[in-house]
């Protein structure tokens, strides 16, 4: 699957996107390690911080269908500047997804490529439950 692949089922998911208080849209499209692809878009409330964003519904989609290996997550919204993911996500997807690549977009299509370790260096994880407990 072309990252332009994964674009356009990005941006086909950001047209799902229910965002009425930001006004702001964001799509996912995740790449599994045998080739499917899971979509998603940031689906808020009215209860403010009971939102999700376009990657973690994305990921949470795959791992429901019982996906346990990625191998990257193109990330889109309408601004001109390139869409980075939240900490929340970054978290998330360092736990379930591991150092994945992180492909970043803006509304001319450009991308930036990065790992989920650049974005989220010295992360806590499963293994420190183990290794860091008393
Ligand atoms: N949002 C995402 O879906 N992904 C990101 O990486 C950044 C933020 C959503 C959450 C909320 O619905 C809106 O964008 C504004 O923060």
């Amino acid at each position: 699957m072309s990252n332009e692949n994964l674009l356009k089922l990005a941006r086909e998911a950001l047209q799902l996107s229910y965002s009425p208080y930001s006004q702001f849209r964001v799509g996912a499209a995740l790449l599994t390690s045998s080739g499917k692809v899971f979509t998603g878009c940031n689906i808020e409330n009215s209860s403010f911080s009971l939102t999700i964003c376009a990657e973690r519904t994305a990921l949470f989609k795959a791992v429901s269908e019982g996906e346990n290996s990625f191998s990257k997550i193109l990330i889109v919204s309408d601004a001109d500047d390139f869409i980075s993911p939240c900490g929340a996500c970054r978290q998330v997807l360092s736990d379930l997804a591991g150092d994945i690549e992180i492909i970043l977009t803006n509304s001319r299509g450009e991308m930036q490529y990065k790992k989920i370790s650049d974005l989220l260096p010295f992360a806590f994880g499963r293994a420190d439950l183990i290794t860091k407990r008393k």
